[in-house]
Order: structure tokens, then C-alpha cells, then sequence
């Protein structure tokens, strides 16, 4: 109705300035029935920026119309609103709108009639406007429309419907809020209906009515105007349950279509079929037009989408034509899962990483237990290590150093693990040269193991080896070969030392000597053992058999030493 003013307003009516600047626009004549209430909103499209003032006149009065809603003809906001009308209100009444640079005076006829609902004389009077004047089109679905217009401060009722003064009914009628769904229009649909509802003003109750004059059209077919639904097209939209989603039906039809658009869900319209809750609404049918045709805008909103709306589909109808969407539950993001499969995978990583250096010696010592052959290695050499150690001048520390490698070296890593070692002072002919021994055995040896004693105990390293020693091991360092570092005690200050042990020292690290010094109590299987076997040459160890083994050596190994455990300085004092 209101576009149609509209258009009345801005093509047809005829426009004048006054004196007062006031641009002067009428309208259509306005033709309510007596004794019901009566609203009327003055609008008009050029004023819509910025702020406006509107007043309402009567008959050319300087008087404004009374805001007080005590009265029974009052303005409301921007309406003029008579509760009731009476046929003596017939007039000219004016609104003036004024803008900050722009006043229109628009002046509506309203000429009150009587109207008797159930007499069927409604062709006595003069032409009636198209709210009242309505048409069904026969074969389709079509509705009829009340048209109630009041400001917000009325509360409209749910609208009844009457044709020949009887209560509509039957399936064929579904009429929801102000309008009347008619499906599979027949010629008997014409005739006069009547809409009325119950308006609720400032605690008062009034009975507004409105007639309408129902014509059917037999179906007539354009040539090639099926209405076109753009979208949608049959399509899924993925959307998040509980969220909110608008969805737009968009068709192209020919101006003069008569065609009903509109959304169903199981072939009920969404209105009807949630009526109670209105979780999904349809929304008003906009139409922008084109030379050729018109393109129609019909929402459908979900005010929260619900589990049960997936998988279920929504039509959008127009005339003869429908398309549907379909509503699925977004795919599972990708993108997380990726990074948290990354990460999972990096924790794995790095686990593993941390377990395989708490666990190395194990894991490598059990790898040679389990798979190597126990056959001596075939690259040339006759040794596994070269013992290289000092001769300290404290007595003590003298007893320490022979004890543990005359005796506890031998015990352990020959008798136990079948390496073979040469040690200096055990292992070189009678009367042979320091030089030629190092000079020929120390190059068949495949790791070089030297022990150290601290600095602050001794003579210090240096002074305690002969410097042919040290020449030989140097170069031995350099070529590659694995060094062995042992430390009888902790050594705090390694600067003395020769630069290459300072540098494995650094580098790998040295094994601190744990446990005391009597061979009896020598197990391959302590922390210390094991990690001097680590650095060993691969080897099969402890050498079967094992009862053999047990005679000569029972250590308990579970008692060995544990992780970590510091070696007790004591015990070496003691010996
Ligand atoms: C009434 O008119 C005013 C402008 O004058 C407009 O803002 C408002 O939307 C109109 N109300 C209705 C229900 O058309
Ligand atoms: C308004 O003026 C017209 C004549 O211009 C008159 O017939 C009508 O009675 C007046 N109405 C009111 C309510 O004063
Ligand atoms: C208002 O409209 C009625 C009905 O058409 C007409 O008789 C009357 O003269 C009009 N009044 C004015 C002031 O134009
Ligand atoms: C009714 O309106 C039509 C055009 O809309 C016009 O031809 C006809 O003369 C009008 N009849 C009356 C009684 O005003
Ligand atoms: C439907 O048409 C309206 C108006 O032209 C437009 O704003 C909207 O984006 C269209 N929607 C779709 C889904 O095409
Ligand atoms: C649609 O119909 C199916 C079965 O025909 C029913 O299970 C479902 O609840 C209906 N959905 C709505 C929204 O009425
Ligand atoms: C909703 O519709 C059902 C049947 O279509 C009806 O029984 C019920 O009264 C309606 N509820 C409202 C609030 O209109
Ligand atoms: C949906 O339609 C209503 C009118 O019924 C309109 O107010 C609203 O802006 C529309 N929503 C979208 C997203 O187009
Ligand atoms: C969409 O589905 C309806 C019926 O389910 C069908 O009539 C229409 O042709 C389909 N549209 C498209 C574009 O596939």
C-alpha cells in the first residue's frame, strides 16, 4: 500500500510552493468506515535525512493536532490517529514536514463512509482503493492480505476472516497474523470477505474491520514468464548449529505476474509451521524493477538453527517454479586438525627424543646383546682400547689408579665382556722401547681410553705422562680416533690439562668412576659399566654363558648404582 502511495505521491499528484516555502503535495483520497479506528502516517520519501518535524492540521487550521493519546483524535509520532473514527472527521487534514532546509505540506482527503459488513450493496460505493479490491488467481495458491495500518502503540489481535459474513474454515485456509493462505484457488473463492481484528490502545479494546472485494482470475499463461528463482539453486549451506542465518530467494518475473512467492518447509509455509515459536520466519517480499521484469527478494531467517533444520529442505516457491536449500553442519576444520596432528606428532617426536637419551646406553647395549655376532671384528686391529693413565705421586691416588686398571679393567671389560686391552706396564715386552711400544701397539687399538685423576691430587696429567704419550694420543685425537675419558674424582679445573683433552672433555663428556675397588664386587651391568661399554666397541656382553660368569663375578646387578647417583668420595679414600 505504502509503495503505492509512494508512486502516487511522486508521479501523479500535483506539486505547489507557498508563500511559507512549504511545498504543497495531495494525495489520494483516504475512505475509512465510520466508528473504527483509523490511523494515518505521513510520509513522504524525499525527507528521510536528517532530522525531520512533523505536525498535523485540521482543515486548514493554525492549531495543531492534540499529541495528548487521552483524546480520541490525537498524533501519534509521525500518525494522526482517530479511536474511533466518526463520519463527522471528514476533512482535509495536513501534515508539514519540515527538514532543516525543506518543508512539505501534504493534504489528505478523508472522507468517511459507513459500511455495512454483511450487506452485499459494497458496488454503491465509489472506487474503492486496491487494499479493498483483491484478487485470487484460480488453480494456484494465493493469499489475501488485511491491510492494518497503526502506530506502534496499538497491539493488533490475530486477524479473523469472514466471507458472506461466515467464519472461514477448511484446509484449504490457513491465516497467519494478516494474511489468508488460500491453496488450489477455485471461481467460488470470490466474493466479499471481511478481515477484523482486535486493537489494544491505552487499555481500550476497538473492533477494526476491513472489507475486501475478492475477484478470481482464471490461470493465464505468459508466454515463457515462468518466474526464474535465482537462488537459490537446489544448493547446501553449511551453517553452525545455533547460529543465525538469512537466507534471500531471489526471482525474476514478468511485471504483471500475479505469482505467490513464498518459503515451505514440508509443503507448509514456514510461518504456519512454526507459528508458535517463530524460529523461522519469512520475511516481506521486496521487488526491485527492471525494464523487462522484476526481481523479487523473499528472505527466510533462522533466529537459531536447530539440529533438526539439517538435512531438511527448505523450498522457496514462485508460481510454479521451486528451488530449495538444504542446511548441513559445517565440515570439521581441516586446518586444526592438521596443526593439532602436527603437534601431537612433534610431542611424539620429542618424547621419543627424551626417552632415547634416558634410555641409550640400554637401548644400545641390549641392540649388541640381542643382534651382534660375537665374532671379533675384521678391520685390522688387535685391540679394542689402549689404557692410558697417569702414575700419580700421591700414594693413594697411585693404589686408585693401578687398582683400577691392572685389576678392575681387566676383570670387567676382558673376563666379563671379552674386550681386549693394552695396557701399558702389563701389556709390552720386557726392555722394549716407551716410544716403539706406543708407537706400534696404540694404532691396532680401536679406542683410547685415558684416565685422569684431578689436578688439585697430583702432579697433573701432563707431568705425570711421558711426552711421547701425549704426542702419540694428540695425534690419535686428530685422525679421528674414539677417546675414552674416565675421571677417578671430579675434576674441577681441566685448563691444565692438554688442550685435546679439554677438548673431548668438552665435546663428550667423561665418565666418572663409580664404586670401590675390589674386583670382586665388579659388575658389567652398573651406570658406570654400561656407559664405558657404550663408548666400547660393539660387543656381545656379558659372555655367555652366563652360569660361568655368576660363579666369578656374583654381583647383584639390580644393586648397582642408579641414575644419577654420585659416586661417594670415601670409597676411594678408603683403598
Ligand atoms: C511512518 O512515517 C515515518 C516517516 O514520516 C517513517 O519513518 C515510518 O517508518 C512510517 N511508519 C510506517 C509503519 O510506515
Ligand atoms: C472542515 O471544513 C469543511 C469545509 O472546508 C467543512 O465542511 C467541515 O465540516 C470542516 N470539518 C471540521 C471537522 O471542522
Ligand atoms: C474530498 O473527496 C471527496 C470524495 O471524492 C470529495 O467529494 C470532496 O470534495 C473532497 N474534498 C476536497 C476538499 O477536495
Ligand atoms: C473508478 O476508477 C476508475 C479508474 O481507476 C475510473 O475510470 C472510474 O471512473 C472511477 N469510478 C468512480 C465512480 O470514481
Ligand atoms: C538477492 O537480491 C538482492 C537485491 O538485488 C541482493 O542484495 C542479494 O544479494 C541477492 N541475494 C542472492 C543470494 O543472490
Ligand atoms: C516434516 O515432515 C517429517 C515427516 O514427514 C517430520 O518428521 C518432520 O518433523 C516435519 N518437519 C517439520 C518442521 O514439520
Ligand atoms: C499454530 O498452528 C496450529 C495448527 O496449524 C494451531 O493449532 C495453533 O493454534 C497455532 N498457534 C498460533 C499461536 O497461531
Ligand atoms: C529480510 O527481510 C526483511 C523484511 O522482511 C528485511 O527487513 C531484512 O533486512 C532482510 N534481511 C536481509 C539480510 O536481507
Ligand atoms: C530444484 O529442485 C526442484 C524440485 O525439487 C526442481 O523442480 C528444480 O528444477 C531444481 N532446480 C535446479 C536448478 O536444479
Amino acid at each position: 500500500m505504502w509503495s503505492l502511495l509512494f508512486c502516487g505521491l511522486s508521479i501523479a499528484l500535483p506539486l505547489s510552493v507557498r508563500a511559507d516555502g512549504c511545498k504543497d503535495i495531495f494525495t489520494r483520497i483516504e475512505m475509512p468506515s465510520a466508528n473504527q479506528p483509523f490511523a494515518f502516517n505521513c510520509t513522504f520519501p524525499p525527507v528521510t535525512s536528517g532530522e525531520v518535524s512533523i505536525t498535523w492540521y485540521k482543515n486548514s487550521s493554525k492549531i495543531p493536532v492534540s499529541k495528548s493519546t487521552q483524546l480520541r483524535i490525537h498524533q501519534d509520532e509521525t500518525w494522526i490517529l482517530f479511536l474511533p473514527i466518526a463520519l463527522g472527521d471528514s476533512g482535509i487534514y495536513q501534515c508539514v514536514i519540515k527538514g532543516r532546509d525543506s518543508c512539505h505540506r501534504i493534504h489528505v482527503n478523508l472522507t468517511v463512509i459507513e459500511k455495512h459488513w454483511c450487506d452485499t450493496s459494497v458496488s454503491g460505493l465509489p472506487n474503492l482503493s486496491d487494499e479493498y479490491r483483491q484478487i485470487l488467481h484460480v488453480g494456484k495458491d494465493d493469499s489475501l492480505t488485511c491491510h492494518l495500518h497503526f502506530p506502534e502503540s496499538c497491539i493488533l489481535d490475530s486477524t479473523m476472516w469472514y466471507k458472506d459474513c461466515n467464519e472461514i474454515k477448511g484446509e484449504r485456509f490457513t491465516h497467519l497474523e494478516t494474511k489468508l493462505f488460500v491453496s488450489n484457488v477455485s471461481p467460488e473463492d470470490r466474493g466479499n470477505y471481511v478481515c477484523q481484528t482486535i486493537l489494544l490502545h491505552s487499555g481500550k479494546k476497538y473492533k477494526v474491520s476491513n472489507s475486501i472485494t475478492v475477484s478470481t482470475t482464471e490461470r493465464v499463461e505468459y508466454g515463457g514468464s515462468i518466474p526464474k528463482i535465482i537462488y537459490p539453486k537446489n544448493n547446501s549451506i553449511e551453517v553452525q548449529l545455533g547460529t543465525t542465518l538469512i537466507v534471500d530467494c531471489n526471482i525474476t518475473d514478468t511485471k504483471d505476474n500475479t505469482n505467490l512467492r513464498c518459503w515451505r518447509v514440508n509443503n507448509t509455509l514456514v510461518d504456519v509451521c512454526y507459528n508458535e515459536s517463530k524460529r523461522i520466519r519469512e520475511g516481506v517480499e521486496s521487488y526491485v524493477s527492471f525494464q523487462e521484469h522484476n526481481l523479487y527478494t523473499v528472505n527466510i531467517t533462522f533466529l537459531e538453527v536447530k539440529m533438526e533444520d539439517y538435512g531438511l529442505p527448505f523450498m522457496c516457491h514462485a508460481g510454479v517454479s521451486t528451488a530449495y536449500i538444504i542446511l548441513q553442519l559445517p565440515a570439521p576444520d581441516f586446518r586444526a586438525y592438521l596443526i593439532g596432528g602436527l603437534i601431537a606428532l612433534m610431542a611424539v617426536a620429542v618424547s621419543v627424543v627424551y626417552i632415547y637419551n634416558i634410555f641409550k646406553i640400554d637401548i644400545v647395549l641390549w641392540y649388541r646383546s640381542a643382534f651382534h655376532p660375537t665374532g671379533t671384528i675384521e678391520d685390522g686391529k688387535l685391540y679394542d682400547a689402549y689404557v692410558l693413565y697417569p702414575k700419580p705421586h700421591k700414594e693413594s691416588q697411585r693404589h686408585a689408579v693401578d687398582a683400577l686398571v691392572l685389576k678392575i679393567l681387566p676383570e670387567v671389560l676382558e673376563r666379563q665382556c671379552g674386550y681386549k686391552l693394552f695396557i701399558f706396564g702389563r701389556d709390552e715386552f720386557p726392555g722394549q722401547a716407551v716410544a716403539n711400544v706406543i708407537d706400534e701397539n696404540v694404532k691396532l687399538c680401536r679406542r683410547l681410553m685415558v684416565i685422569v685423576v684431578p689436578e688439585s691430587l697430583g702432579f697433573g696429567l701432563l707431568k705425570n705422562l711421558p711426552e711421547e704419550q701425549i704426542a702419540v694420543y694428540s695425534a690419535l685425537i686428530q685422525d679421528g680416533m674414539k677417546v675414552i675419558l674416565i675421571e677417578l674424582e671430579k675434576i674441577e679445573d681441566y685448563t691444565a690439562m692438554p688442550e685435546s683433552i679439554q677438548y673431548i672433555r668438552q665435546k663428550h663428556g667423561a665418565i666418572r668412576w663409580h664404586g670401590d675397588f675390589t674386583e670382586q664386587s665388579q659388575c658389567a651391568k652398573t651406570k658406570f659399566w654400561k656407559t664405558v661399554r657404550y663408548h666400547m666397541p660393539p660387543r656381545r656382553c656379558p659372555l655367555s654363558p652366563p652360569v660361568q660368569l655368576l660363579q666369578h663375578t656374583p654381583c647383584n646387578c639390580m644393586a648397582g648404582p642408579k641414575l644419577g647417583s654420585r659416586r661417594k668420595k670415601s670409597t676411594l679414600r678408603t683403598v
